[in-house]
Formats: structure tokens, C-alpha cells, sequence
């Protein structure tokens, strides 16, 4: 179901139904990885259907690891792990647009007795990877890019183990650093200062890898010993909690929405959107709360309501990084409206998000302000429907639609088939909840 490179728009007066989405796609990345290094088989269920899980899937599987795609409803990946010794790949590792691919991968190919060529499309052979070249060349890999950007071309061997202090919040980094100790000798640890998404520390424990893991303030450490086995296992994939953010904030935009969204990912490093919506006034309910594989999942109850403004920074912009975008989106129709800092990650994305979001605001003629790091956008705006342009970057083609449904007129949106990297139904189910 990939969506047009065109897609119109209209206004909405609110948000209706129950909806579940496809599989988390930090989740799937990382199940999918370790499916293929672990021994025996796995079987995933509710798989992410966005392009990006699937460059990783075609990763492995150039790299060895036997899959399939089960027939039928449920998105069902079965994997036959070879444990951690992978095949020398015949062809360069094509990562699409998935900067999650190449950096968590790259920890895994750093610690194989072979050289691997890691490519990307455009917008990610743009994206910085000194970040994690710096940590694998500390362990004993050798690895040459273009000046710090794709490709990669990695000399993978033995590996040894490094105690690691993160110098930026990002879960890819300390998921790459974290995949690489499986392999070193010794015991990795990785510090970090803000406490990123923890799916690699949860899904090596579902896996059967034994870590140690201490929260210290607002950040964390984790200790990995290398040379352990994984155990493949049966798994779901719970929904995908940035994908419901869209949802989640067009529900907001109108006092009437009434929207359930059930199987939800709920991880607390993940799930702050819920809290912040819920301080700007968003009712929203819990209504069941289940762990699966150690991580939270839940059905949720939204009921909307007229918006407070907010503002983020420090931690919670870490925490938000993926949700900055639609929140955004929406914050000229708050009353205070929302300012937005420490938040300068959002610059080497898939596209220059800052940027995006103050062009495409101001087309919609919103006031905004544009900072460094971040924004700041008044509230209590009336916006027009426009052209966007979503720079070939998903979250901002569907951050976009969201704001197209309080706007005056339609909203045409060029490059929406950007939107099947995370989320290929995403305008289809948003057509379905929307009233007019
Ligand atoms: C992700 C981490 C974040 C996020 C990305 C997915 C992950 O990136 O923006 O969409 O699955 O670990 P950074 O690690 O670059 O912050």
C-alpha cells in the first residue's frame, strides 16, 4: 500500500475510530538483527511494514541469515539465526534511508572476520557516521567513510571491549557499541548522560544475553560481556508508538476525537509524548497494560480537548526526538503554543527537520521562529492549506497531513511517499479516522 508522490489533504472537524499499528520499527530493526545472530529459530510477528525494516531484513539476508515472509495476515517474519558468525557479503549492504540499519549493523559486521561495504540512498549517505566509527575503531575495527559519511567500507575482526562514554544521546550509537561487545573480548560498558530508547538493553535480555544495567540520574550504564549465545525466539511486535503519535496529536487537534488505539508500544523511554500530551490536555486513558518480552504494551482511550502550550528541552527532547516533528505540526493551533530546544539532533535526520518544519510552516502561514536548536512557534494561529514539501523525509510528509486537517482549505503534499519508510498506510488510516 505505498502512497502517492502527491496526496491532497482536506480539513477534518475530528478523529473517530480504533486503530493498531504495524509493529514498532525500532523494535523490528533490532529483532530482526538479532534474529540472525542468534541460534535457532525466530518468529516475529507484526513485523513493521516500513521500508526502513526492510533494508535491514535484505541486510541480513545478504550477510547469510535465512528468512521468509509467512503468508497471510499478521506481518510474520520467520528467521533462521546462524548464530554469531555471519557470511561475507557478495554485494555492498544497501541501507536504504535507514540510518538505524547502517549504525546498528555496523556493530555487528565490526566484530566478522570480513570486510563489509555499508551504502545508503541520498539523504543517508549525507548522515554523520564518525559517531559510531569512533567507539568500533576504539574497539579494533578499521573502517573507511567519506570524510565521516556513507559508504563504510568495514574491517571487521576481533574486537575488544571499551568502556564507552556517549558524547551525544542517540539509542543507535549505544545500540552499535552494545552489538559489537557481543562480539569483543571483555566486558563493554556504555554510559550515557540522557537516557535514550533501551529496546537493544530489553531485547538482548529477551534474546538470553545476560546485561548489567543501572539508571544513574537521567541516564544509564550498561555492561555486556562478549562471546555470549542468543536464543531464537517467538515474538510480537507491539504497535508502533511514533507512527500513533500522528494520530495521537490530529485526535488532539479536535475537542470531539474520540480515538482507541490497542497492542500500543508503552516503553517509558519511549512514551513520554503521552505525558506531554496529557499536560497540554489531551485525556487520555490507559485501559491495558500487558509486558511482552520486556517491554510495556497497552490499549489506550483518547478523548480530545481544547490545547495547552508546552515547551521541551534537555531530556525531553531526547526522549521526543522522532515526535518532535508532529508536535510541531500542531502547535499553532495551541493556545500557548510550543518552544522546542536542545534539540539540534533534529538537524541530521533524514532531513534537516528544523529547517523543514519552519518552511512548511510558514507555507501554511504560521509564524514561527527558527533557532539553532530548535523552534519556536506562537500559539492560537490560523493556518491555510499549501504545498509542502516533505524533502523526501517520512515524518514530515505525515507531520504534515496532521496539520492539513485544522487548516483553511486543502493541503497538497509533494513527496508523501516518503511516509512508507516508517508507515506505508499511515494517509489511508488517517483517511479512515478522519470526519468531515
Ligand atoms: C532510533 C534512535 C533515534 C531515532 C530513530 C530510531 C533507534 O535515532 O531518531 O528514529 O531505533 O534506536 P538516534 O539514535 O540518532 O537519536
Amino acid at each position: 500500500m505505498k502512497p502517492e508522490s502527491e496526496i491532497t489533504v482536506k480539513p477534518a472537524h475530528n478523529l473517530r475510530g480504533t486503530v493498531q499499528l504495524p509493529g514498532d520499527k525500532s523494535i523490528s530493526h533490532r529483532y530482526a538483527m538479532l534474529s540472525g545472530i542468534a541460534e535457532g529459530a525466530s518468529r516475529l510477528e507484526n513485523y513493521s511494514t516500513g521500508a526502513d525494516c526492510a533494508s535491514t531484513l535484505s541486510c541480513m539476508r545478504a550477510l547469510g541469515v535465512k528468512w521468509s515472509r509467512m503468508d497471510g495476515p499478521g506481518n510474520v517474519i520467520q528467521v533462521e539465526g546462524r548464530g554469531l558468525s555471519l557470511a561475507a557479503p557478495s554485494e555492498p549492504l544497501d541501507c536504504g534511508n535507514s540510518g538505524s540499519t547502517m549504525r546498528m549493523l555496523s556493530g555487528i559486521v565490526a566484530g566478522q572476520r570480513f570486510t563489509s561495504e555499508m551504502v545508503g540512498d541520498e539523504s543517508l549517505s549525507r548522515r554523520p557516521m564518525e559517531r559510531v566509527i569512533k567507539p568500533l575503531t576504539a574497539m579494533g575495527a578499521r573502517i573507511e567513510s567519506q570524510q565521516g559519511n556513507p559508504p563504510l567500507r568495514i574491517h571487521g575482526g576481533s574486537l575488544k571491549a571499551i568502556d564507552y562514554t556517549m558524547p551525544v544521546a542517540s539509542a543507535q550509537v549505544k545500540s552499535c557499541v552494545l552489538l559489537a561487545g557481543l562480539f569483543a573480548e571483555g566486558e563493554t560498558r556504555v554510559e550515557e548522560s540522557l537516557r535514550t530508547r533501551d529496546h537493544t538493553e530489553v531485547a538482548l535480555r529477551a534474546f538470553g544475553v545476560h546485561l548489567d544495567r543501572k539508571l544513574a540520574g537521567s541516564g544509564s550504564e550498561v555492561r555486556v560481556r562478549g562471546g555470549q549465545r542468543l536464543r531464537g525466539f517467538d515474538a510480537r511486535i507491539p504497535g508502533d508508538l511514533s507512527s500513533a503519535a500522528f494520530f495521537l496529536c490530529a485526535a488532539a487537534l479536535f475537542p470531539g476525537s474520540q480515538l482507541t488505539i490497542t497492542h500500543l508500544l508503552m516503553n517509558p523511554t519511549r512514551a513520554r509524548l503521552l505525558d506531554i500530551l496529557m499536560q497540554m490536555g489531551l485525556h487520555i486513558s490507559v485501559t491495558q497494560l500487558d509486558e511482552i518480552h520486556g517491554e510495556l504494551v497497552g490499549s489506550l482511550q483518547i478523548e480530545g480537548a481544547d490545547l495547552k502550550g508546552t515547551s521541551i528541552a534537555a531530556g525531553d527532547s531526547a526522549a521526543l526526538i522522532d515526535e518532535i516533528p508532529v508536535l510541531a505540526a500542531i502547535a499553532p493551533f495551541t493556545a500557548q503554543g510550543i518552544e522546542i530546544r536542545d534539540a539540534k539532533e533534529l538537524r541530521v535526520k533524514e532531513s534537516d527537520r528544523i529547517a523543514a518544519l519552519a518552511e512548511n510552516l510558514r507555507r501554511m502561514g504560521a509564524a514561527v521562529e527558527e533557532r539553532e536548536d530548535g523552534l519556536k512557534i506562537p500559539g492560537g494561529q490560523t493556518l491555510h492549506g499549501a504545498e509542502i514539501d516533505s524533502l523526501g523525509d517520512h515524518r514530515i510528509a505525515m507531520a504534515f497531513a496532521v496539520a492539513a486537517l485544522r487548516a483553511q482549505g486543502e493541503t497538497l503534499i509533494h513527496g508523501a511517499e516518503a511516509a512508507a519508510i516508517s508507515y506505508p498506510a499511515f494517509f489511508h488510516t488517517l483517511e479512515e479516522l478522519a470526519e468531515r
